[in-house]
């Protein structure tokens, strides 16, 4: 067991490098199971989840090298299964897109149903609607296991999405790129990551037209070759540090960013009364001296403001004049953390999707539990804040998303350290 305890009240100040995008990243990996020969991919974030899908993916057969800390290179020739259900694969929601890249390799999948992060039904209909719709037959074995076969190879086919889903879209690009003849997805998901994984498969011979739209067209190829490709910069940890910086009224130069996917996080920034610059691949975030004032915010597929940036900002917006009201409109349950914000001091109700936060609060150190990786995020923002010391148990959540969170606080002045907690210490604090 180990938890983070935070000193709270120094602004953040500085420079932060923002690491590869973790959502890219857990498609990019899997997705090298279609490539015909090895491959090398940069900026790897170096977080667990990156860590855990790279090991499933040796588990399958693939010989996976760390190069250096942010770079992997795959060999996928060697893999001779098509099953993936061992417990590791459970262990993540992204384990999903191993069923969209095997069924694009062999015709067939046996993987065992993600966990992941828990706010709220996930369910994954649409994916098997997609590859249904492909010529898959999707059975659940044992409520816990989809198998995916095909009679020969999957077939293209048009299929209209009925609901905006990141995961659907990747997940039957991924199947498509191989097919024979052309899938067409509709209302598919825009985010930045779904480009990113085009633009990667794309560079290895594969024909998809579309990406960042919502009509994305793939026509299947039969051979990928091997590239070296560098994974985009994660917009939401950027936005985590955004968020921070403005809560600590601090001043800060967030480094390796693509400004335009941080476009509705600026937005916001810009409304309460942050300085936000923009560079060709930073973004200069100063809320120093400022009095910063209420917004409103709804999170909405990109590019709307994104879900997983809403914990940030609902902390944060704990700091500002005014009374804030935030709408949840891609998860159901997605404000667990809001209980352990109320721990601190915060005063925020929560009425079905709305969420109404009451800006001055005046924070205060308590134990807190991260219950997901972004509300995680948020405690630590609201650790930076308050009063006094944070505790934060469950760490394993913020440590799935974020690379060397703690030293790259630390750098920026924040006095956070880890702490080990031992068994039985741990199970009073918790
Ligand atoms: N949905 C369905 N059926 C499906 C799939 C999704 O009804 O078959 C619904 C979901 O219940 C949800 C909505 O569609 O209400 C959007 O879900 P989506 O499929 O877009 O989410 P996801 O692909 O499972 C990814 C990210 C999440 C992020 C969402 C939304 C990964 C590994 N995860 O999840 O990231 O919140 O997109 O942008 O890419 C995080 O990084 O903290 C995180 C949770």
């Amino acid at each position: 067991m180990e938890r983070y305890i935070i000193n709270g009240g120094k602004p953040l100040v500085g420079e932060v490098t923002i690491s590869g995008a973790k959502n890219a990243a857990v498609a990019i990996i899997p997705a090298t199971i279609l490539c015909d020969e090895p491959c090398r991919i940069e900026n790897v974030p170096n977080i667990s989840d990156v860590n855990l899908i790279a090991r499933i993916l040796q588990n399958l057969g693939a010989k996976v090298q760390r190069v250096n800390k942010h770079t992997l290179d795959i060999d996928p020739r060697p893999i001779n299964t098509c099953s993936a259900t061992d417990d590791s694969v459970r262990g993540m929601r992204a384990s999903y897109y191993l069923l969209g890249a095997l069924i694009g390799r062999w015709g067939k999948a046996k993987v065992a149903l993600p966990g992941g992060c828990n706010f709220g039904l996930r369910p994954i209909d649409q994916h098997l609607k997609g590859f249904e719709a492909m010529g898959a037959d999707c059975q659940l074995v044992g409520g816990a296991i989809v198998e995916a076969k095909c009679e020969g190879k999957v077939q293209g086919a048009q299929i209209y999405l009925d609901t905006v889903s990141v995961g659907t879209t990747m997940n039957l690009m991924l199947a498509a790129v191989k097919a024979q003849g052309q899938t067409i997805i509709e209302n598919a998901a825009k985010e930045p990551h779904i480009v990113d994984l085009a633009n990667f498969l794309n560079s290895m011979g594969a024909n998809i037209r579309g990406a960042g739209t919502d009509v994305i067209k793939i026509r299947g190829v039969d051979y990928l070759h091997g590239i070296t490709y560098s994974i985009i910069p994660d917009q939401i940890e950027a936005g985590t540090y955004m968020a921070a910086v403005a809560a600590t009224r601090g001043k800060l130069l967030v480094k390796n960013v693509t400004p335009k996917h941080l476009d509705s996080i600026t937005a916001k920034l810009e409304e309460i009364g942050v300085s936000v610059e923009e560079f060709d691949e930073a973004v200069l975030i100063d809320a120093t001296n400022r009095s910063l004032k209420r917004c409103n915010i709804k999170t909405m597929p990109h590019p709307g403001f994104p879900t997983d940036c809403q914990p940030q900002f609902v902390a944060m917006l704990t700091t500002v004049n005014g009374t804030s009201i935030v709408t949840e409109n891609v998860w159901d349950n997605r404000y667990q953390y809001i209980r352990e914000l109320l721990l601190m001091g915060a005063n925020i109700s929560v009425e079905g999707r709305v969420a109404i936060v009451d800006g001055d609060s005046q924070l205060h150190g308590a134990p807190v539990k991260a219950t997901d990786l972004r509300a995680g995020a948020a405690l630590i923002i609201a650790g930076l804040v308050a009063s006094g010391t944070t505790e934060i148990s469950s760490i394993h959540y913020i440590e799935r998303g974020y690379e060397e969170i703690i030293e790259k606080l630390c750098a920026l002045g924040a006095d956070i350290k880890k702490q080990y907690v031992p068994e039985e210490d741990a199970a009073v604090t918790a």
